[in-house]
């Protein structure tokens, strides 16, 4: 894994990456309600920008029986977390891409897509036997607003919320606010206004929201800087290879980037980093 993530810091303009703090540690869940907005895509490429700065990361499908970040990933794993639900050591279920680690889930199971309260739990624990080998953990949470997808997004000590400049995924994204606040004990989440053309158009997005969450709930909500609409997505998709690694220097990869030294300024309470497990209900706190 180091070779892969030295590989990447020279690919993307070596001793200036190098040079770059190491990020702090983090646990970090994705999600937005909405289906298609680009909670994968800005999963996968945030936990690569971490890469690029020396983490150690593993990427979590949480998108447990649609699962298709192997895809954007570039690879085709021959084991699944079922396998690792089943007891298969966790290890051998791990595939090392560009990099990360990926824990994948399986496309096409219904077995995965229906787990129950029991599987979640257990399946939290399984990445909890190997937190303590990663800096970062990112979860990619499938849309919708079912207990899975709330108990994935607030699972982590950091949310967040991706949202497009379209009413109905400003809608989808407040309502998943609204439902991680009143019923899952989150306080504070980060906004990530995706797919904007404008910067008065991600102003607005964040405007909207922010008033919405400032009047009707009792949490903190941060904006992260816009990502544009950029169509390296597309070609980097087509191509299987992840954005940060075809299009290193794309107007998208560069405001990943900078998303991901934004969120490090919001710098992670000690009790994270002390934490004898990485997710929230250990770790007792919330950034
Ligand atoms: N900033 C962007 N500019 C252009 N295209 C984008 C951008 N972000 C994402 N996309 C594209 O939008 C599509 C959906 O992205 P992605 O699969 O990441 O969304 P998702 O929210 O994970 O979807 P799902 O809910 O199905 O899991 C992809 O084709 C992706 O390349
Ligand atoms: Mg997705």
């Amino acid at each position: 894994m180091n070779d892969q993530a030295s590989t990447l810091r020279v690919l993307r303009g070596g001793s200036i990456a190098a040079a770059m703090p190491r990020p702090q540690r983090r646990s970090l869940a994705v999600t937005g309600g909405k289906g298609g907005v680009g909670k994968s895509s800005l999963a996968l490429n945030l936990a690569l920008a971490r890469v690029e700065r020396g983490s150690r990361t593993l990427m979590v499908d949480a998108d447990l029986g649609m699962a298709d970040l192997n895809l954007l990933v570039g690879v085709a794993p021959s084991h699944s977390m079922l396998d690792a639900l089943g007891g298969m050591p966790i290890d051998q279920v791990l595939v090392a891409a560009h990099g990360l680690h990926l824990l994948p889930a399986l496309n096409g199971s219904s077995l995965l897509a229906t787990l129950g309260p029991t599987g979640q739990q257990r399946l939290l624990e399984l990445i909890d036997g190997i937190a303590a080998n990663f800096d970062t953990i990112v979860i990619d949470v499938a849309a919708g607003l079912g207990l899975t997808q709330a108990v994935f997004a607030s699972a982590t000590t950091t949310t967040l919320v991706v949202a497009n400049p379209e009413p109905l995924s400003m809608a989808d994204a407040y309502a998943s606010l609204k439902v991680l606040a009143t019923e899952h004990g989150v306080r504070r989440a980060y906004l990530l206004p995706n797919r904007v053309t404008s910067r008065a158009q991600g102003d607005e997005l964040v405007a909207r929201l922010s008033g919405l969450v400032g009047r009707f709930l009792d949490l903190e909500l941060i904006a992260l800087p816009p990502i544009p609409a950029d169509p390296m997505f597309q070609e980097a998709a087509q191509f299987g290879v992840p954005l940060l690694v075809h299009a290193p220097q794309s107007v998208a990869a560069r405001a990943l980037r900078l998303v991901d030294r934004v969120l490090d300024s919001h710098a992670a309470p000690a009790s994270v980093d002390a934490a004898p497990t990485w997710w929230r209900a250990a770790a007792g706190d919330r950034r």
